[in-house]
């Protein structure tokens, strides 16, 4: 019994970890010695605000370094590593401003907003109305004045910005003076682009008149998993009182400690990361499209993200495409979004993104054989076992 445990772990660390070419952009790498600090002695530890659990002098000590680093990347004036997740933080956003039979305006599930945060999500349990962002599916973004009408004339509680498909920036700074005109508080669930935002080759929310950000730490943000809150210091302050005891009892401790180095490292090497991330997906996407793949947005040069989108029109198609995919230890979703986070941590740059695209015609295109695919997945692998963008050598 002990042993299939570890049997099936080590399979797994074999396959995911060593021979598939990972794609899910909601997925990423961390570096040898934030992945260590996961199974330090803070995973056994207990800590909360009201000082019930004693024994955290050095808990304290990290907290208050990991909001000082998250204040820095992010240019907020408040931090809070304690979400356990980017549901959660957006959880603590909604729920921490919002009463029952307020509105909540957003990107439509249909249209790539968080499903989280929609119809059958959050709200419907929060009790809000929801309002869905005007929506040019042309240009995979927020259609700018017509979002300024429907504001004007349904006057949102809450207004979040942000997506899971998420090709482009968001028009924040269009619609921050609207968003004020009606008193909605503005948030933007960066989880996708947290990386992006940290490594300042995306919008910078904040900046741009957000109120909070907030979203998960481990997709292109290469922290463990888990949920951040970066605010401006008014709006940081009231969800700091609502986190806890509320949201969040015991944080994982481990957890907000590696998440303290892998800001380190996103401030040390975030803006060469992020940069390579986008070349590498416009890159990819170029490629597949050369090749005839169904690209979304040609036109506005495919991504300024991590992801380029496979526009197969439905889960089936974008599935069986997928399922094809793992044959050859290629791992993507059923979107069919694919994302450049994790090969690009693994230090993969344009060459490479050509391969990608040339193993995913040989088997979408060509129907060749999926054993010699694989077979070129592993042997590129072999040269993209260790993390980049860290303190780590080896
Ligand atoms: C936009 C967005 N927000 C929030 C989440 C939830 O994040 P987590 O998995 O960290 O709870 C996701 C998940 O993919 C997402 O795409």
């Amino acid at each position: 019994m002990i042993g299939d445990i570890f049997s099936l772990v080590e399979a797994h660390e074999e396959w995911r970890g060593k021979k598939c070419l990972n794609l899910i952009p909601s997925e990423n790498v961390m570096s040898p010695s934030v992945r260590r600090l996961l199974s330090s002695d803070f995973a056994h530890r207990y800590t909360s605000r009201d000082k019930f659990y004693r024994g955290t002098r050095f808990t304290d000590e990290i907290e208050a370094l990991g909001e000082k680093f998250a204040c820095d990347v992010f240019d907020a004036e408040t931090a809070d590593l304690r979400p356990l997740s980017g549901h959660i933080a957006d959880l603590v956003f909604i729920a921490g401003f919002a009463k029952p039979g307020d509105t909540l305006m957003c990107v439509s599930a249909e249209n790539g907003g968080y499903p989280g945060i929609w119809k059958q999500g959050l709200p419907s349990f929060l009790q809000l109305k929801l309002v869905e962002f005007p929506f040019s599916r042309q240009e995979m973004n927020i259609k700018v004045e017509e979002a300024q009408e429907v504001i004007c004339e349904i006057k949102p509680n809450l207004i979040i910005f942000g997506a899971s498909l998420f090709l482009f920036p968001h028009p924040v700074r269009e619609l921050v003076e609207t968003a004020e005109q009606v008193d909605a508080k503005i948030g933007f669930d960066g989880s996708h682009v947290l990386g992006l935002i940290g490594g300042r080759e995306f919008q910078n929310p904040l900046q741009e008149g957000a109120d909070a950000l907030f979203g998960s730490t481990h997709k292109t943000f290469f922290g463990p998993q888990g949920g951040i809150i970066l605010a401006r210091k008014e709006y940081g302050e009231v969800l700091r009182r609502k986190v806890f005891p509320a949201f969040v009892d015991n944080a994982h401790w481990n957890r907000i400690v590696a998440l303290t180095l892998a800001l380190v490292e996103m401030k040390e090497f975030g803006r060469a990361y992020a940069r390579q991330v986008i070349r590498n997906a416009q890159t990819l996407a170029k490629a597949l499209a050369d090749y005839g793949f169904p690209v979304a947005c040609q036109h506005l040069g495919f991504t300024r993200s991590h992801q380029v989108w496979l526009n197969y029109g439905d889960y089936k198609k974008g599935g069986n495409i997928a399922s094809r995919l793992e044959k050859a230890n290629i791992i993507a979703d059923s979107g069919v979004r694919l994302g450049t986070c994790e090969v690009t941590r693994r230090g993969m740059r344009e060459q490479e993104m050509m391969k990608i695209a040339e193993y995913i015609k040989r088997i979408v295109m060509d129907n060749e054989d999926v054993e010699k695919v694989k077979h070129d997945v592993e042997r590129l692998l072999q040269d993209f076992q260790r993390v980049h963008y860290c303190f780590d050598t080896k």
